[in-house]
Formats: C-alpha cells, structure tokens, sequence
C-alpha cells in the first residue's frame, strides 16, 4: 500500500514547510504501528523539494517531485533535471499526469522518455494513467489507458516491483469531487495489473497501483477495499495533513495483520 499526495500548483514555500510538518507530527504523534504496513510520500512543488525533505528526514515519508525533464542536463531554461531531483531529496517522481498532457501537450513518447531517465537516477516513477469521459462514454476507457500503458512502457524494463508505481487516475474524477466507483476502480486497475504481468511477468505482481481522482477520507476505505486497489495518488484532501493522514490510515486497515 501507498498513499501518495500530489499538491499540484498550491502552497508557497512556508505553507509547504508547514504542511510537511504537520504531516510528520501526525505520523510520529499517531506511532510506528499506525502506518507501518503503508508506505507515504509527498509530492510538493519543485521549489520546496529540498526543505520538505528536511522536514521529513526523520519520518517514513518519502519525497517526489511531480515531473522531470528527460534530457540529462543542458539548455533546457525553465526545466529540472533527474539528478536535481535525487540531489534534492527526492525517491519518487510523477510522471504523465494528465494534467501536463492536457495543459502541456506531453505525449506518450515523452513519458516514456521521463520514465526511462527517471529510472537511470534510481528515482520510481509514478506513471499516471486514465481516460476522459468522452472516452469513458463511448466504451472506449480500457482501450486508452492500455494504449498509454503501451506508449509509456514499450522497451521500458521491470526488474522488481520497486521499480514502477501506475496510478489510474481517471481525467473525469480528478478535482470535480466525483470519484470512480469502487467497482469502476477494480474493473481498470485489474485491467492494468494484467497488463503489467504480460509485459513485466512475476515482480507485476507487487508493482502498486494507485486510484487519483478525488479520493477523500470518507470515499477512501471503499476504493482502497478493492484488491488491485493498492493505494491512491491524493490531490485536494493531501493538502490538509489530518485529511492525508485519514486517508493512511484506511489503507493501514486493508493491510491483513
Ligand atoms: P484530486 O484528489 O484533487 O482529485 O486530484 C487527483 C490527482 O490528480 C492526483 O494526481
């Protein structure tokens, strides 16, 4: 299980610090037991990367960025590199939210391309799939987010679980409040571990898959239930550390002791 929060574009850098904080007091103040069988991380903006990770050093949260650039280094004004984001902290890096290939045109090829120089640094990507409703209505969702599995991963290897993270985050339940059913959640993600067993074999097995798409503390047990459900990529509710922690502490509970 992991619970992931992606803040997005939100928090300057004292509210970001402060969040963290609030976050690493809950996690201490809630005990080693409470979240021993779910692994958390964060994903705050770039500019607060290497102060979060202070914040953190001491508790199981890990760092993540929310993109990265697949050139090693070089003329590329305005962009970050993999080993900026290892040097900063950072374990875990987003990439192919929907957010920047609707807003900034990333296609398949460029995911891939971020996944395998992510991968090169030792950073796990957190690959993010899903369809729009459009897609989803004309009977078309499976098809898409195979087709982004394919573009994302062709020639991509898996050699343990540890080295991929998929988050299906369907593009019609992300910040409108409207979750996938449980059932909806199980149908894809099922769909995507199948997918990843015929591309990657046995380490598939384990390789998490998380749900996004306003996934809430009060929505969260249900989603979480559902076996190929291993865990959710937060956006809104990871901005509240009470609200995020929630959230860990319903997959904590699906963990069989
Ligand atoms: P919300 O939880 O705000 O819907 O965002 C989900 C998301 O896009 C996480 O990457």
């Amino acid at each position: 299980m992991l619970i992931a929060g992606n803040w997005k574009m939100n928090t300057d850098l004292p509210g970001g610090l402060a969040l963290a904080r609030a976050l690493a007091a809950g996690v201490q103040e809630a005990g080693e037991e409470a979240f021993a069988d779910v692994d958390l991380a964060v994903c705050p903006p770039y500019v607060h990367l290497s102060g979060i990770a202070d914040v953190l050093a001491d508790v199981p949260v890990a760092v993540g960025a929310q993109n990265v650039h697949a050139e090693e280094e070089g003329a590329y004004t305005g962009e970050i590199s993999a080993a900026m984001l290892t040097s900063a902290g950072c374990t875990h890096v987003i990439v192919g939210h929907s957010e920047r290939r609707e807003a900034f045109g990333e296609t398949d090829a460029d995911v891939r391309a971020k996944i395998v120089q992510a991968r090169s640094h030792g950073l796990v990507p957190i690959l993010c799939v899903g369809e729009t409703i459009e897609q989803r209505r004309a009977g078309n969702a499976a098809a898409v987010v195979r087709r982004q599995l394919d573009g994302a991963l062709d020639g991509v290897d898996v050699d343990t679980a540890d080295d991929l993270i998929v988050a299906y985050e369907p593009i019609w339940a992300i910040g409108t409040g409207e979750t996938a059913t449980p059932e909806q959640a199980q149908e894809m993600h099922a769909l995507i571990r199948r997918d990843l067993t015929d591309r990657f074999g046995d380490p598939a097995a384990d390789v998490e898959i998380l749900y996004g798409g306003s996934m809430k503390r009060h929505n969260a047990a249900g989603l979480l239930r559902q076996p190929d459900v291993t865990g959710g990529l937060v956006g809104g509710a990871s901005l509240t550390a009470d609200h995020f922690l929630d959230i860990a502490r319903h997959a904590a509970a699906q963990v069989p002791a």
